[in-house]
């Protein structure tokens, strides 16, 4: 038996949107905390309040209303999450574990202790620092803000001394323009530089891992994902050329990090894969992750529900994947803003591809919708997925001379 019946969402974007049928299916109320009206998941969501998650008076009012809290995003800062812990409120997963997903320089300290990979990384103090880092290590090295960025903002490769003042610089800034309903907010611990060895990966994976309140766990199939300018572009699941026993011991890498961390929801662990076919991590998701998105259509049970599933206190839901191969290909804002409108073609030329597009507003390179394709065959399920959201975004107009 479990007493949570209303769950509030902190964050407004596409992550919470796509939790909204999973907490509808399970007769859940979800109530949002979102930064603007008319954001992603308030266009969904009945039960909405506008204001800042940063602030503790508004965070306070909005989680007394909610049998349990959790996040479209990583950016509540720690230390009111811990305030709210202690006057009793129950929040999923919790600020210890989360800790984890907001900070970069606390996941390489944590995960260095516990044995799992890492590229050799410290935290730098001063520029000098980060040039006597590069030198050991060799550049260029990757230098990261700790907290606060996504999608690649905050991310910056170092080629040489000369540009070793840039992560430092943009300490001193906001991380830019905010593209996402839920960016960072100018509160919280301020973020530190974290070095990196760069690896040079052959490709990205990722694996997600649902952990309940019970502590058991499930992982899904390992995703590769294909990264461009640090914006996820296009997942395929499962990886393919990983064998089982790798496929394996990946997940068995995600449900330790996820049981040492305690978390209760979701965990992705986005992998880096070298040559030899070892990994290290990159980072770690607290919540439902791009990469497996896919699972919405493509698995026995979906990412946000198992998400909403763990927040409640109810069993988990099987990871399996319902089809041989899924690829999910993310639709950026490009030069098509009536997205609704494309879709007469798109489905007219694949009426199985599934869609999901947010209700946001086009700009450029934002995360607006994605699509999945399920099938057989790698090739032409990535053929049909490709050229959905090519034509989504305005890149491609020929969509039936290609079949
Ligand atoms: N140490 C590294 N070496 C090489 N590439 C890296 C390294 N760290 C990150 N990257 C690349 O940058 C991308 C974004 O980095 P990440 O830390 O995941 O930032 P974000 O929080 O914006 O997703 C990664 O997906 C990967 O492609
Ligand atoms: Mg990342």
């Amino acid at each position: 038996m479990t007493g949570i019946r209303t769950i509030g969402v902190v964050g407004g974007g596409q992550l919470a949107r796509m939790m909204a049928p999973a907490a509808a299916a399970l007769g859940l109320n979800l109530k949002l905390l979102a930064e603007a009206p008319g954001s992603s998941a308030a266009q969904v969501i009945a039960d909405v309040t506008v204001g800042d998650y940063a602030d503790a008076g508004v965070l306070g009012a909005f989680a007394s209303g909610c049998d349990a809290i959790t996040f479209d995003h990583e950016h509540v800062p720690t230390d009111l999450l811990r305030d709210l812990k202690a006057s009793g409120v129950l929040v999923r997963p919790g600020p210890d574990a989360l800790e984890h997903a907001q900070d970069k320089a606390v996941m390489r300290a944590r995960l260095t202790a516990l044995g799992l990979p890492c590229p050799r990384w410290r935290v730098v103090d001063s520029v000098a620092d980060l040039v006597a880092f590069g030198r050991e290590t060799g550049w260029p090295v990757i230098a990261k803000l700790s907290r606060g960025g996504y999608d690649g903002k905050g991310v910056f490769k170092i080629e040489s001394d000369a540009d070793a003042n840039v992560p430092f610089a943009a300490l001193e800034g906001p991380l830019g323009p905010t593209e996402r309903e839920s960016a960072t907010s100018a509160s919280g611990p301020r973020p530190v530089i974290l070095a990196e060895e760069f690896i040079d990966f052959t490709r990205e994976l990722s694996v997600i891992v649902a952990r309940g309140a019970d502590g058991r766990c499930l992982a899904y199939p390992v995703t590769e994902t294909v990264q461009a300018d640090g914006i996820c572009r296009e997942t395929t699941t499962p990886a393919p050329a990983l064998s089982a026993e790798r496929a394996d011991a990946l997940q068995a890498l995600g449900i330790a990090a996820a049981s040492e961390l305690g978390v209760v929801g979701l965990l992705a662990v986005e992998l880096m894969e070298l040559a030899d076919g070892s990994v290290v991590v990159n980072e770690l998701a607290m919540r439902p992750h791009n990469t497996g998105h896919w699972a919405i259509d493509g698995a026995r049970t979906s990412q946000f529900e198992n998400h909403l599933r763990a927040v409640a206190g109810l069993p988990l839901g099987p990871t399996d994947a319902t089809a041989a191969v899924a690829v999910m290909s993310n639709i950026l804002g490009g030069s098509r803003d009536d997205l609704v409108g494309g879709l007469a073609d798109v489905l007219a030329a694949d009426p199985a591809l599934r869609v999901q597009l947010y209700g946001k507003a086009v700009k450029p390179g934002r995360k607006v919708g994605h699509v999945t394709a399920l099938g057989d065959d790698l090739a032409t399920v990535a053929g049909r997925a490709r050229a959905a959201s090519e034509a989504l975004e305005g890149r491609r107009t020929n969509l039936e001379e290609d079949r």
